[in-house]
């Protein structure tokens, strides 16, 4: 999703709107120096594992639904998708009362995040900005990419379609205002792409 070069992953890492994924653990694991924050990290082990549980039925019967939206290559069909998704949840949710207790998992939500300023050399964000941009207005976009960008050199959003593949009705303003705040800012194609057309992530320092 992100184009992470091995010296990328060397570096500090900040990930916005994590989820129950399992990128924290593995890099973790790997020596990586990576805080995850998101509003569900507020919920127990259990709590979270209890959504997951009552979801993944409701997740695959939608993603099923709506297969034509899907490129269907690694990720061969909805089975396999499933069983990816819960694979990576399992492995989160091994890791996460050790990450909270190493402060790697963080109850914090954009627009604000409580790290100092430069804290970080990258700060990725996937399947949050631009893909909920009818749940978020620009403003809160523009928001939220300052706040990191505060507490990093360089932000990295993926992808930059909404849901149901539609083109991002936020993405034309928010480049044109970082633009004008003297932001170097691009679009640049990743490896990945599962939502067709969503290979394409924006980068901003
Ligand atoms: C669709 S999930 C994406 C998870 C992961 N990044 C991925 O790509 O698989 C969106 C996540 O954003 C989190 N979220 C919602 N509002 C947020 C906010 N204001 N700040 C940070 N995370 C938020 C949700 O709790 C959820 O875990």
């Amino acid at each position: 999703m992100f184009n992470l070069t091995a010296v990328e992953l060397g570096s500090s890492i900040l990930g916005c709107g994590d989820g129950p994924a399992a990128f924290n653990s593995e890099l973790s694991r790997r020596g990586g120096q990576i805080v995850s924050v998101d509003p569900l990290y507020r919920f127990s082990r259990a709590e979270i594992a209890q959504r997951i549980q009552v979801t993944s039925a409701e997740v695959l019967e939608q993603t099923r639904q709506h297969q034509q939206d899907f490129v269907w290559q690694a990720i061969a069909s909805p089975t396999m998708l499933e069983e990816v998704r819960m694979g990576a949840m399992a492995e989160f949710l091994a890791d996460f009362e050790a990450g909270l207790a190493e402060g790697r998992y963080l109850d914090a939500s954009l627009p604000e995040l409580p790290f100092e300023n430069g804290q970080f050399d990258l700060a990725l964000c996937s399947h949050l900005l631009f893909l909920y941009g009818a749940q978020f207005d620009g403003n809160f976009h523009l928001a939220a990419i300052g706040e990191m960008l505060r507490v990093a050199s360089e932000v990295r959003i993926f992808p930059v379609l909404e849901l149901g593949n539609l083109p991002s009705r936020h993405l034309e303003r928010v480049m044109a205002v970082l633009k004008d705040q003297r932001r170097q800012v691009y679009l640049e194609t990743v490896g990945y792409e599962f939502q067709k057309g969503g290979n394409q992530m924006l980068v901003i320092r």
